[in-house]
């Protein structure tokens, strides 16, 4: 008999203890673990994760979770799209075996007081612009690994020092769980699906993809043989000429530990972002040494 999982309800855990019985119940049978965690308001590219999670694991936990944490005061906190519902719909058809969204009480009792400092790839890029924003990430990820005791967690690769600054403090802490990433999943213009993307008028729509393309063009560039400075400038140029304003960064960086880079001397990434508007966006791309080395010209 073929099971059609779209007709059942799929369980919601809203406190860690009971995350912990259904986790502990499959632990029981043997059976190993995915977890994928998002603040919502779920696209194609979460949707991405959580095929991958389904492939590598028995059974996959989904973490719905605005982490208050994570968000400075002047910030979009409220304004998030909250849409657990219709989530929980796209959920179903995948093979999920858990929900786990609690409350934000849940998570923080009143008094919190411990922090997390990952340093190394946390510093420069996104914290320069929002130097709260990895010290509420670590944190939150940290509680929900330790919560849900996975064997795996996956993390996309759109948001690229956010997967390595995970990537770092799992290692650092000895969190016995794997860090598997997913491609950047993209519309079909080559913006980067974000739940921010709602965010955008018409108009900035049809100009936000130019951070893509501008970080596309870099990339083209630097795998020529040509100047790292020269190719960010043009960039920069491009962007502010697109409207967008401020552009919080545009770098090179080594692909493994993001520190910036002049000369093209291992595998790297492009990483930007930049204001359209009201919404903040980002973007990236790895660029390959090998190419530029083996055919200058290609
Ligand atoms: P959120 O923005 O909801 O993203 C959840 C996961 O989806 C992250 O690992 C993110 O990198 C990934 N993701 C977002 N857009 C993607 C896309 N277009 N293609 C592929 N993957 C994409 O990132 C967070 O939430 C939070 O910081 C979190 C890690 C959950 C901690 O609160």
């Amino acid at each position: 008999m073929t099971l059609d999982n779209t007709s059942f309800a799929l369980p919601v855990a809203r406190t860690v203890e009971s995350l912990r019985n259904v986790v502990s119940r499959w632990r029981q049978d043997g059976e190993s673990v995915a977890l994928v965690p998002t603040m919502g308001a779920l696209h194609r590219g979460h949707l991405a994760l959580v095929e991958k999670a389904r492939a590598n694991s028995d059974r996959v936990v989904v973490s719905i979770f605005v982490n208050p944490a994570q968000f400075a005061a002047h910030e979009d906190f409220g304004d998030y799209p909250r849409t657990e519902r219709e989530d929980i719909e796209k959920l179903k058809p995948l093979g999920v075996d858990l929900i786990y969204g609690p409350a934000a009480s849940e998570m923080y009792e009143p008094d919190f007081s411990t922090s997390i400092v990952v340093g190394g790839v946390s510093e420069g890029l996104c914290t320069v612009t929002r130097p709260h924003f990895f010290g509420g990430v670590a944190l939150v990820v940290a509680k929900l690994l330790l919560q849900c005791l996975p064997d795996i967690a996956i993390f996309g690769e759109k948001d690229y020092q956010q997967l390595l600054v995970i990537r770092r403090m799992v290692r650092d802490l000895n969190i016995p769980v794997e860090i598997l990433s997913g491609p950047t999943e993209r519309e079909k213009d080559g913006l980067a699906i974000s739940s921010r993307n709602v965010y955008l008028s018409g108009q900035e729509r049809a100009r936000a993809v130019e951070i893509s393309r501008t970080l596309k063009e870099i990339v083209v560039a630097v795998e020529r043989g040509g100047d790292i400075r020269s190719a960010l400038a043009a960039g920069e140029a491009r962007l502010k000429k697109a409207g967008f304003d401020p552009v919080d960064y545009l770098e090179v960086c080594d692909a493994v530990t993001l520190e910036p880079l002049t000369d093209l001397t291992c595998d790297a990434r492009v990483l930007g972002a930049a204001h359209l508007g009201q919404t903040r966006l980002i973007d990236n791309f790895p660029i390959s040494s090998a190419g530029s080395r083996r055919n200058p010209d290609v």
